[in-house]
């Protein structure tokens, strides 16, 4: 089922460390093995082609960008539109301006905003905007950031940098204000997610808001996975509470390399005195679908949809997890969300194993270790199949706890 698969993996493992360069798309890190789908032929709506043909219904949605699904119109056409006038130049494209008036009209804090080209250096950039502007080197973090130096606590990472970023707990009030007493001197910022694994709790956004304010902090939301997919001006707008930094990624150009930053005009300001730039920063076919994608999100019930569909999903891992105590948890929001098989368990890896190739066998991808996102174009028919094909892999199992 898997023989080619099989056979490129074992090819990519000797000229790519990993076989993959995205880590969270490795197949081991996916199924947790490599009896399973290792690449892709082709992506249309819901469906993922692998290169053995196998067709899947994926809810990983190449971990968040495709809001839309894959391969919609809207992004196609807006691509072919763009191309015609070329993807760069010596000068910045035309469209880069109109990309900036359209997020500054739909994200409720952003008044000014620069692009680049992943999450990781968007974030960077902010964080470095901070620092230039409060003349600060301290920075309190809670969520995944990417790969960069300034938060990442990775092999290679010197110990001074790694020692610069104090992490804090997601919806955790007291050990925000405990992190923040302890620290020799003010932090430049307070970079979050807005939600880890669960809504935020309104206490905590309001606590880690007015510190902030109190203290000269700047407030970085993280709005790579939320940007877009909660409300067309991201989780600021769900939650009603602003950040002084905005970082935007993933949903906001439906699968094409393109990130932002953005916020108040006098931190913004300070982009003259740093030094962040880059060749593709202006690439014009990402910033063409960031257009179009932010137009038809703002005018159609996009994020309506997400909502009540990954409500369904959500709820329905819920009560698959009921029926099976002590095998499997569940964790997210609507419009992010996943169950996995507790990992205090002995065998959990057997176990994980054993599930995901059930699941494959019902033709659906969910994300291991990871949230599901539903898209524009899945429907009812897929939530309800996944949850069978959840519900039978748990099922089939149980017998090997
Ligand atoms: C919240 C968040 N921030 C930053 C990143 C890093 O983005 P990228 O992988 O585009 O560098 C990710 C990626 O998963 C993310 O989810």
């Amino acid at each position: 089922m898997y023989e080619y698969s099989a056979e490129l993996l074992k090819f990519a493992k000797q000229v790519i460390p990993g076989g993959c360069s995205t880590e969270s798309k490795r197949t081991e890190t996916l199924f947790a093995s490599e009896q399973a789908p290792a690449f892709f032929k082709s992506a249309d709506g819901v469906e993922i082609v692998d290169v053995d043909g196998n067709t899947f219904i994926d809810f990983g949605m190449a971990l968040g960008p495709c809001i839309l699904g894959y391969n919609h119109p809207v992004v196609v056409e807006a691509i072919e539109k763009a191309l015609v006038n070329g993807i760069l130049s010596t000068l910045p494209s035309s469209l880069e301006p109109q990309l900036a008036k359209l997020i500054v009209e739909i994200f409720p804090s952003i008044e000014m905003v620069r692009f680049m080209k992943t999450g990781a250096e968007a974030c960077s950039a902010a964080v470095r905007l901070a620092r230039a502007f409060t003349n600060r080197e301290y920075i309190l973090a809670s969520g995944y950031f990417g790969w960069h130096d300034w938060s990442n606590k990775s092999a290679g990472v010197p110990a001074s940098i790694k020692n610069l970023c104090i992490e804090f707990v997601f919806n955790d009030s007291d050990d925000f204000l405990n992190k923040l007493n302890v620290l020799p001197e003010l932090p430049a910022a307070v970079v979050m997610e807005p939600v880890i694994n669960a809504h935020p709790e309104r206490e905590f956004l309001q606590i880690i808001r007015e510190s902030c304010d109190k203290s000269g902090i700047v407030l970085i939301w993280d709005e790579i996975k939320t940007g877009a997919r909660l409300e067309p001006g991201g989780a600021q707008q769900y939650y009603d509470i602003t950040a002084d930094l905005t970082v935007l990624g993933k949903g906001i150009a439906g699968g094409m390399p393109l990130a932002a930053v953005g916020g108040k005009r006098e931190i913004m300001k300070t982009w003259e005195k740093v030094w962040i730039s880059s060749t593709f920063a202006c690439e014009s076919l990402s910033i063409a679908v960031a257009i179009a994608l932010l137009k038809f999100i703002r005018d159609n019930p996009v994020n309506a949809h997400i909502e009540k569909l990954g409500t369904r999903l959500l709820n329905g891992f819920q009560k698959i997890s009921r029926a099976f105590p002590g095998l499997c948890s569940v964790f997210g929001i609507p419009h992010m969300n996943g169950i996995g098989i507790f990992e205090d368990l002995p065998n959990v890896k057997e176990l994980e194993a054993a599930f995901f190739h059930e699941i494959l066998n019902s033709g659906f991808i969910i994300k291991r270790h990871g949230y599901n996102f539903v898209s524009y174009a899945h429907k009812e028919e897929h939530i309800d199949g996944c949850l069978d094909g959840v519900y039978n892999a748990l099922k089939k199992i149980k017998n090997l706890e």
